[in-house]
Parts: structure tokens; C-alpha cells; sequence
């Protein structure tokens, strides 16, 4: 009942765009003559012509006698691809929802979508590539969409959850807009996400906090706002977190430690809050926390001390205060050390100074007093950028003023422990799996082995 009454009003209304056409067209009478019939007119002429070459009236000959030639067919749409056309059907249906996406792209500057034609999607689509996926060794599917530097443009990437199988999504420096939908669930192969540099938007995609198998995700230098949700930090195989320069705000949640992330990169966000000691808990796995130029506030937590394996660790520009802990001097891994532009106070601390792979130590902008032997021989070695604060002796100091104002206000102090963190053995020495953050892991194909 429902389709035979919707019938008819169809038909109407393409009547009257039907009517609407030719009344536009016959005040504009070019667009008549640009029509289909026009173009099988001359192509007859020419047929007819036999080789007459300019000859007006060409004599009769037993040519013409022949039956007219078929008039050759009007130009028809690309064939339209079945499943029969696909070594899998899976490449059917991958192929009929990219011919979807595509006319959702709203620019292209660099012509990728013109290779997104016929049926050998694996190998001539621009952007996507085929595996075997893990539930069946013998089937052939899309397993790895691979935009990075593309800049298509598109209102939505919620098409791309039709591609089930997909396992890796680099989709950097485009111009994809909304958010990451709930469906992204749908794609429980996904291991690596990075839409970073687009123009995605709203808070943090609560999906992702479902996506059990997330090993590297990365929302760079996107519009997203909001707080972090804890869940994000259970996923325990999530090793990459690349969460900067975006607008998200508030402190972060304190389970920050229950992951296995070695990158954390919070950077020019507006955090704020302390930095929570938890985070100390990835001592095994973290190798660089980039915190730096967002709003947090409080001491530094003594348990920095724990990451043993952490080589950067920046958190300049932010309202850290207090009094630097002695446990920095425990990361004996790290080679760069940026605490510039906060409020810290009293002393630089010599464990610090001495540590071994030490490269760059920045404390530039506080309001640190003073300086031992160890930090004035690095400082000699031009490895430690001292100025801007209150040490006296030192060049490009802040002026007098400024330290006796700073130091005449009370200060909270900071409760750090007496006991140096590295001199206590660690009693699990587990592994957590190991993530290679190589460019290897960043290549297309081969995507499970
Ligand atoms: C695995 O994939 C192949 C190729 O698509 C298919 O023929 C076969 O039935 C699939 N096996 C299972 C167990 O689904
Ligand atoms: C040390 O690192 C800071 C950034 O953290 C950088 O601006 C500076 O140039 C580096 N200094 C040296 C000597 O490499």
C-alpha cells in the first residue's frame, strides 16, 4: 500500500522537474541544442558520407543501397560492476561502498578519486590496499586505507565503517570534518587510527574507549574539545597516544597509568590540574611525555623518578611550581629534559645534572636559586639552558625584583618523599608487549603479519 501510493507521487514530481527543463529550455535554447539527440544526428551524417570526402551531392553508388548503419549507441553510464567481476565478495561490497564514499568527497585537489574505478580495488585504488584477514587465510579483503597527505575533503568518515575489515586507517593532513562515529565500533580489526591534521571536531570519540584491539592512535591537530575519557587509558594495548593541538581541556583522568603507551603527547592542549602521579606507572613502556605548553598546575609528581626507560620528557610552558624532585635524577635513560617556563623554585638538582645521556636540559623561565658544580660544568658544555631565572652568578637572569616578589609569596610545598626512587629494586620485571613504533609499522599491506 505504502510503495503504490509513493509511486505516483514520484512520477509526478519528476514530471514537472520535466516540465520545469523544457521551460527553462526553450528560454535558454543553447541548452536544447546540447542535448543527446543533436550529437546522434552528426554522427549519421558522417556515417552516410561513405569517404565522399566535400563533395556536396555525391553521385549515387551501389554502396548506398546498403542498409544504413546502426546509429552507434548513445554514450552509456560505466558498467555497473556485479559480484561475478570480484575474486571475493568482499572486494564486491568494498568496491560498492567506496563508489559510495566517493560521492561524498567534496574536493580532490590532487585527482586521487579518478583511480577509484573498475573492480581491481586491491591494487588500482589510490589510498586502499587488500589482506588476508585473520578469521580466513584464503579470503582477500580491504584491510588498509592509506590517505596521508591526500587532502580530500568529506563532511563525514562514517562510510568508511562499511569497509568492516579494516585494520589500519592513516588518513593524515586532509580535511575530513565532523566526528568519529559510534559505528567505527563496527571495525573491531582496527588496530592503528591517525586522522591527525584534519578538521575533526566535538569531544573525544567515546568509541575509541571501546575498541579493544587499538594499538596506535593519533588525533593530532584536530578540533576536538572536551576532558580525555579514563576508558582510554584501559585499553591496554594502545602504545601510541598523539593527542596535541587540539582544545581539550581539563585534568587528566587518573588511571593514566593502566595503559601501555610509550608515547604520550598531550602538547598544546588545555590541560589542566596536576599531572597525575599514575602515569609513573608506565616506567616499562613510556619513552617520551610530551605535556608541554598546556595548563598544569601543582608539583611535579615525585614519581617521575619510576620512568626508567623515558628518553623525552617536556613539560615547559605550563604552572608546574614547587621545588624540582630529586627522583629526576633517576631517569637514567633520558636525553632530554625541558622544564622551561613554569614556576619552579629553590634548586636545581644535582641527580639530574649527572645523568648520563643527558643531551639538552632546559630550565629556562622559572625561578630556580641555585645551581651545583655538576649543573655549572653542563651548563659550561652548553647543554643546559639556565637563563631567566634567579641564580646568582649566572647570566641573562630575571631581575632582582621579580625573584624577591616571587619568593616573598608563600608557597605550598611539595611532599616528596627522602628517599631516592632508583634505589629501591623494582620487584615485577614482567614485559608488557613490546610496540614497534617503526616506519615500518606505517607501511601499507601486510598489515597482520
Ligand atoms: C574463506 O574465504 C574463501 C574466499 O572468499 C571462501 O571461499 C571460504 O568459504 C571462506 N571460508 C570460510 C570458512 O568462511
Ligand atoms: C634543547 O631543546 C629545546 C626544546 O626542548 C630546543 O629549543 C633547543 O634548541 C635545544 N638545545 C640544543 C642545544 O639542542
Amino acid at each position: 500500500m505504502e510503495s503504490s501510493r509513493t509511486f505516483p507521487i514520484l512520477f509526478l514530481c519528476i514530471w514537472s522537474a520535466a516540465i520545469a527543463t523544457i521551460i527553462n529550455g526553450e528560454t535558454l535554447g543553447l541548452s536544447i541544442e546540447g542535448s543527446p539527440f543533436i550529437g546522434i544526428g552528426i554522427g549519421i551524417g558522417i556515417g552516410g558520407g561513405g569517404g565522399g570526402g566535400g563533395d556536396v551531392n555525391p553521385p549515387p553508388s551501389p554502396l548506398l543501397c546498403q542498409p544504413p548503419e546502426a546509429p552507434p549507441p548513445p554514450p552509456r553510464r560505466p558498467k555497473e560492476l556485479g559480484p561475478s567481476d570480484f575474486s571475493d565478495y568482499k572486494l564486491y561490497v568494498a568496491y560498492r561502498t567506496i563508489q559510495r564514499f566517493k560521492t561524498t568527497i567534496t574536493s580532490d585537489p590532487k585527482g586521487i578519486t579518478n583511480s577509484w574505478t573498475g573492480p581491481d580495488v586491491c591494487n588500482k585504488y589510490q589510498g586502499f590496499a587488500c589482506d588476508n584477514p585473520p578469521y580466513n587465510k584464503s579470503a582477500l579483503t580491504l584491510s588498509t586505507v592509506d590517505f596521508n597527505g591526500f587532502n580530500l575533503g568529506a563532511d563525514s568518515i562514517e562510510m568508511l565503517v562499511e569497509l568492516e575489515d579494516l585494520a589500519f586507517v592513516h588518513a593524515n593532513s586532509n580535511r575530513f570534518r565532523g566526528t568519529v562515529p559510534d559505528s567505527f565500533s563496527k571495525l573491531t580489526l582496527l588496530y592503528q587510527l591517525d586522522f591527525s591534521n584534519n578538521l575533526l571536531s566535538g569531544g573525544f570519540p567515546p568509541v575509541l574507549t571501546r575498541m579493544k584491539g587499538l594499538e596506535f592512535l593519533d588525533l593530532r591537530f584536530n578540533d576536538f574539545s572536551g576532558s580525555i575519557p579514563p576508558g582510554i587509558f584501559e585499553l591496554l594495548r594502545l602504545g601510541v597516544i598523539f593527542i596535541n593541538n587540539n582544545r581539550f581541556e581539563q585534568s587528566l583522568p587518573a588511571n593514566l597509568g593502566h595503559a601501555s603507551a610509550a608515547l604520550l603527547t598531550f602538547a598544546n592542549n588545555a590541560f589542566c590540574g596536576p599531572i597525575p602521579s599514575s602515569f609513573c606507572e608506565l616506567s616499562e613502556t613510556l619513552r617520551e611525555v610530551l605535556f608541554l605548553n598546556n595548563r598544569f598546575s601543582g608539583c611535579l609528581p615525585y614519581e617521575v623518578g619510576k620512568l626508567k626507560e623515558t628518553l623525552v620528557f617536556d613539560v615547559s610552558k605550563n604552572m608546574l611550581s614547587g621545588e624540582l624532585p630529586e627522583s629526576l635524577g633517576c631517569m637514567a635513560k633520558l636525553e632530554l629534559l625541558n622544564l622551561a617556563d613554569n614556576y619552579f623554585g629553590g634548586s636545581l638538582p644535582e641527580s639530574v645534572c649527572v645523568l648520563g645521556q643527558l643531551m639538552n636540559l632546559t630550565v629556562s623561565g622559572n625561578y630556580l636559586r641555585s645551581l651545583g658544580p655538576a649543573c655549572r660544568q653542563l651548563a659550561r658544555k652548553g647543554k643546559l639552558d639556565d637563563r631567566l631565572n634567579c641564580i646568582t652568578g649566572r647570566p641573562n637572569q630575571r631581575p632582582a625584583a621579580d625573584c624577591a616578589a616571587f619568593y616573598s609569596k608563600p608557597r605550598p610545598p611539595c611532599r616528596y618523599p627522602s628517599y631516592l626512587i632508583c634505589s629501591h629494586r623494582r620487584l615485577h620485571e614482567q614485559l608488557p608487549p613490546t610496540i614497534a613504533i617503526t616506519a615500518s609499522t606505517l607501511h601499507r599491506g601486510m598489515v597482520w603479519n
